[in-house]
């Protein structure tokens, strides 16, 4: 493992809204209509700001000597090809200035056309290069710095409006496990967008959590030392029990009043991990607080 230290900027749940979307008739039958009223009625104006956040970050993660970007999802409001441009648009300078790790989230794949069009895929495709399971999108793990990070799909569209559960399925797990057995030595940490646990270590609200995380968790427990992911918009960490994995949930970039993100540095004996918030005055992100996270003794060997 290099002798310098790992330097990642993670952001999440951006949620670019395009106001211009009208819905065709036969979306009014269909999941996209509530979402649409949904994101008219609240999500407007809760990220409102979140082009220019955006904008400001593609311009400023690459002046600060990071060596990438972990992004866990929910880059869109309702998925819609409009949305999607507007991303690509967006993040393009970023995804062809740094290397990164990016996930989808249930908002991205919210639709089946989208999934099926393939739109998140196509728009993060340079950070979701690594190696996987024969020509399957997910999982796919890449290595930085000795440090493999393993990223797995764990949102997928419903059916009801009132059901935002998240699921990895079996299928997906199995070629996980295979991935997993063929990935050479070296400290792993997971990607998803969708949480373990909440920040009180309760589990997640019965139509908002991950289905299979148990099933997730029993294949990444005894190897993760880290769960980076997203979804809940608020930031928090903690340990999961009986393992020695500590769960990050990064929260929104971009909502109003919570807009902020991580920077992480992965030492041999530590994790040091800051928290980055706009300051909507000054337009600007500045320094709010750094933690620190003791490496367990079976991270320090890798070293
Ligand atoms: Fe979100
Ligand atoms: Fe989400």
């Amino acid at each position: 493992m290099s002798a310098q230290p790992l330097r990642l900027a993670h952001i999440s749940d951006v949620h670019l809204i395009d106001e211009k979307t009208r819905l065709r008739m036969r979306d009014w039958l269909s999941k996209r209509a509530v979402g649409w009223a949904n994101s008219r009625l609240t999500r407007s104006k809760l990220f409102r700001h979140a082009p220019e956040i955006c904008r400001h970050l593609v311009e400023q993660l690459p002046t600060r000597q990071l060596d990438g970007v972990i992004f866990t999802g929910d880059a869109t409001t309702i998925g819609t090809p409009r949305e999607f441009s507007m991303a690509s648009e967006i993040f393009a300078p970023l995804l062809q200035a740094m290397p990164g790790l990016a996930v989808p989230g249930n908002h991205d794949h919210y639709m089946r056309q989208s999934v099926r069009a393939r739109l998140f895929e196509t728009t993060f495709a340079s950070w979701q290069t690594g190696l996987r399971v024969d020509e399957h999108v997910y999982p796919f793990a890449r290595q930085l710095n000795g440090i493999w990070f393993v990223c797995v799909n764990s949102s997928r569209p419903n059916l009801a409006p009132w059901d935002s559960r998240g699921k990895v399925g079996q299928v997906q797990l199995d070629r996980l496990e295979k991935l997993m057995s063929s990935l050479p030595a070296g400290p792993k940490i997971l990607v998803t967008h969708y949480p373990y646990q909440l920040g009180n270590g309760h589990p997640e609200l019965r139509w908002r959590k991950l289905r299979d995380a148990r099933k997730l968790w029993d294949i990444m427990g005894k190897e993760a030392f880290f769960w980076f992911h997203g979804h809940r918009h608020v930031r928090y960490h903690l340990p999961i029990i009986g393992s020695s994995c500590v769960e990050v949930c990064v929260g929104s970039s971009t909502q109003e009043g919570r807009w902020s993100y991580h920077e992480y540095t992965f030492a041999r004996d530590q994790l040091v991990m800051l928290h980055r918030m706009w300051n909507k005055a000054d337009h600007r992100f500045d320094d709010v607080s750094e933690e620190i996270i003791p490496m367990p003794e079976a991270w320090q060997k890798h070293f």
